[in-house]
């Protein structure tokens, strides 16, 4: 009678812990994602209301990207591993932004809301690009991006689908360049580099973002 007396405590207690522990996390959770969009109203001032982004900004869109690549580049951002080099013009806007971010918990916070945004598919500006070329391009970049552009977070590689395609244009241009990707700190932007030198000019570049555009529809 004792032991069974004892056991019956012991439930009492896991099942008031259990309890105790699911409302507080549903608590927290709530309290993050209130964090996270009272710190977003900041970023949309650049980024738009909805994360689709603004060409006059400079500011890509950022809605629905992963969750793990937004911290990652929030992250590069604040450690100056990207955004710090003296030609790149967008990423300088870019980087005190995120050193506002003071603590991890409202980096965590803030990339969590963004990530919860719808994922904005966006008109394709870039003229003169052929999608069928650019497939053809595209078979050196699945192998990290993977076969769709949903990216493989394994290796590092975010989504290509759900951006603008002129912030593409600058990525490619800034890894080929150096302007990404050449930062010591920057590990896995350095992976990135020699793909962007794979894409031989202008043009190439034009054709493979062309094919990736048509991925996000
Ligand atoms: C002053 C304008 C401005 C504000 C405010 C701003 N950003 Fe940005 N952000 C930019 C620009 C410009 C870029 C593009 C950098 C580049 O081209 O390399 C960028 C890039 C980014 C990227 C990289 C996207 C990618 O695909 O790698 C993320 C993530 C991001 N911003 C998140 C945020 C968040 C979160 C906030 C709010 C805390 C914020 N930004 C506030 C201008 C801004
Ligand atoms: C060896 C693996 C690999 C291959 C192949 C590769 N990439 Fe990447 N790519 C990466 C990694 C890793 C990143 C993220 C870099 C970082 O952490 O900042 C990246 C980032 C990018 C970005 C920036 C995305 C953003 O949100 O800022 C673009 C654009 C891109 N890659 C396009 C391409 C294209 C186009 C190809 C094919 C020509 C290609 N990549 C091939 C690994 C690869």
């Amino acid at each position: 009678m004792k032991r069974i007396g004892l056991w019956q405590y012991v439930l009492r207690v896991l099942c008031g812990t259990g309890l105790a522990l699911l409302v507080f996390s549903n608590t927290a959770n709530a309290e993050e994602n209130e964090r996270g969009k009272q710190l977003f109203e900041m970023c949309s001032q650049c980024h738009g209301l909805q994360g689709e982004g603004m060409a006059l900004s400079l500011a890509p869109s950022i809605a629905g990207l992963e969750l793990w690549s937004l911290e990652a580049q929030l992250r590069k951002f604040r450690d100056g591993a990207r955004g710090v080099h003296h030609e790149d013009i967008a990423g300088m806007r870019m980087r005190p932004m995120s050193m506002w971010l003071k603590t991890d918990e409202d980096l965590v916070a803030v990339a969590n809301y963004v990530a919860s945004l719808p994922a904005v598919t966006s008109e394709a500006t870039i003229e003169g690009g052929d999608a069928t070329k650019g497939k053809a391009l595209y078979g050196l970049c699945q192998s990290c991006h993977g076969a769709n552009g949903e990216g493989l977070q394994p290796l590092n590689a975010p989504k290509l689908t759900n951006h603008t395609d002129w912030y593409l244009k600058t990525q490619i241009y800034n890894f080929k360049t150096g302007i990404r990707g050449s930062n010591p700190k920057d590990t896995t932007g350095a992976l990135m580099r020699p793909m962007a030198m794979a894409l031989a000019n202008d043009q190439a570049i034009n054709d493979v973002i062309s094919y990736i555009m048509t991925l996000s529809k």
